[in-house]
């Protein structure tokens, strides 16, 4: 086995999926440790060869990726104690790898990371970064997990609050965009399953030239605002309205959250 998945929910179905597709391993490479046995029938059942347990055991793959909540973060960690763990990838939001490392057995290795919910469609964006006892080749075994479901930035571990405030949280800021954007155009005239079609196109779109022509927003922005237009008219109304330093308030006060979530912890 290359690779054991504990927690086989959203962010692990994600995972165990996004391996298999990118053909990092076969299903019969990999193995999940799920307490629930409606996740084990569903994940089997979507993964032939998948197999799928209970509770870890030593002599599973000793590479390890630990992905259930928060609050279950010690209770799992104890259960993996003398199970001869040599390298876990965590991907639990706000648990730093201080804790992770105090919580394994001494001398696991430990990467952390901080993936979004687009790693269900297979574009995630995640920060990444490496515990004390973390190799290079550590961080390239993680990151090739990660890649599986997206893209995987290394980051200072201070810094993933700020990954937390920008991509974690970021889906949610573009989402709110498409339905403004749905509501303008139900402002100007448009019926609702139009302007539902004609935003989420857009928004698929100008992502998609992003992507495709690897040019900076800035200077595709640029490109499709001709002086005295339409958009250049669109633009400055959101330039009055200040809707740039929203969006950075947006992303500052997202960061201070997971700050204050990560302390209470
Ligand atoms: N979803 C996201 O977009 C996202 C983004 C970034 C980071 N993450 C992180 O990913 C982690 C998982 O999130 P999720 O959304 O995938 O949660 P989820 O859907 O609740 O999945 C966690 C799974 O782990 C199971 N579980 C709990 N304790 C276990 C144990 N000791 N051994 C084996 N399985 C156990 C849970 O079973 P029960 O439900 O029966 O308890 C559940 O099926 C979280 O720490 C979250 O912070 C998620």
């Amino acid at each position: 086995m290359k690779l054991v998945v504990i927690g086989g929910g959203r962010m692990g179905g994600a995972l165990i999926r996004g391996l298999i597709s990118s053909g990092w391993a076969s299903p019969s490479e990999l193995g999940v440790v799920e307490i629930s046995e409606a996740q084990r029938d569903r994940l089997e059942g979507g993964h032939h060869g998948l197999a799928t347990f209970r509770q870890y055991d030593t002599g599973m793959s000793n590479d390890v990726v630990l992905a259930v909540k928060p609050q279950d973060v010690e209770m799992t960690c104890l259960g993996l104690a003398d199970k001869s763990i040599r390298r876990v990838l965590s991907v639990v939001a706000g648990v730093t790898t201080a804790t992770l490392e105090s919580t394994l057995d001494p001398g696991t290795i430990v990467v952390r990371s901080m993936p979004n919910i687009p790693a269900l469609v297979g574009h995630s964006a995640a920060g990444i970064t490496r515990g004390t006892l973390a190799t290079l080749e550590d961080l390239d075994w993680a990151s090739g997990v990660l890649h599986s479901v997206g893209k995987a930035v290394e980051v200072p571990e201070d810094l993933m609050d700020a990954v937390t405030g920008l991509s974690g949280s970021g889906p949610a800021y573009f989402f709110l965009v498409v339905e403004a954007l749905v509501e303008a155009g139900i402002r100007v005239g448009l019926d609702r399953e139009t302007a539902i079609v004609l935003a989420r196109q857009t928004f698929i779109g100008a992502a998609r030239l992003l992507e495709e022509t690897g040019e900076s927003a800035e200077d595709l922005r640029i490109a499709v605002t001709s002086p005295a237009g339409t958009t250049a008219a669109g633009i400055a109304k959101l330039d009055e309205l200040k809707t740039r330093e929203s969006f950075i308030a947006a992303v500052i006060s997202a960061t201070q959250r997971s700050k204050e979530l990560g302390e209470q912890s």
